[in-house]
């Protein structure tokens, strides 16, 4: 299995049978490694609705017929502009043919703006994919909680954890984070896109790895096998 960092929030998974892109922004994100046009996928999914996250994701999943996988509201917001969806919810987990996705719960809020009105995108989730014999959470944009420590049930190989602070959890947070999930190998995502979210994520790594975590920070584009 190969996991590639594509910028911002944007993860591809490549398994034996599938390409799965979870919040795919690459349009209007600064550290977008490749162009929407040129990313290739077999699914779409979503974290939760706001911009940075659900960006591309209709004109992804038209020009790859990739079906999207999201909570309830963001299923049927996308599937009423002509997507195929499926549609989900915190705690429920569903057996696709590449493999097992289930949805947790993340601290956060999930909404997009249209015509400078707030349209409610349902709650906002971490993913959960078992594929190919491994493991991988995506925490979306939460906050720190304590019930992380479910999400870890049955071993993480991969956490993707955000770490700009101001709209998610800071590194400080995500320290405590990987106390409750103890992840095999954790991915740093969400920060220095923009400035209000800079963060040193190599001093984040060595504070990790303080505390017997391993977090190796990927540039855009960078690729690891897990
Ligand atoms: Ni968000
Ligand atoms: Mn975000």
């Amino acid at each position: 299995m190969r996991f590639t960092f594509l910028g911002h929030s944007c993860v591809l998974i490549e398994t034996a049978s599938a390409r799965l892109v979870i919040d795919p922004f690459l349009t209007g994100n600064p550290q977008a490694a490749l162009r929407a046009e040129d990313l290739r996928c077999t699914h779409v999914l979503v974290t939760h609705g706001h911009e940075d996250h659900i960006g591309d994701a209709l004109a992804v999943s038209r020009a790859n017929q990739a079906p999207i996988i999201a909570n309830h509201e963001i299923a049927e917001y996308l599937a009423a502009q002509g997507a195929t969806t499926h549609g989900m919810n915190p705690g429920g987990a569903h057996r696709f043919a590449f493999g097992r996705v289930k949805l947790t719960p993340a601290i956060h809020s999930s909404s997009i703006q249209e015509n400078g009105r707030a349209i409610y995108l349902g709650e906002p989730c971490g993913i959960v994919i078992e594929a190919d014999g491994k493991r991988l959470y995506h925490a979306g944009d939460t906050a720190l909680f304590s019930d992380l420590r479910l999400v870890a049930r049955g071993g993480l190989d991969l956490a993707v954890l955000p770490i700009g602070d101001n709209y998610t959890m800071g590194p400080e947070d995500a320290l405590e984070a990987l106390d409750l999930l103890t992840p095999r190998l954790t991915v740093p995502v969400h920060y220095d896109t923009w400035p209000v979210i800079a963060a040193d994520a190599d001093a984040f790594a060595r504070a990790a790895a303080t505390r017997g975590h391993a977090v190796r920070p990927l540039a855009p584009g960078e690729s690891i096998d897990l």
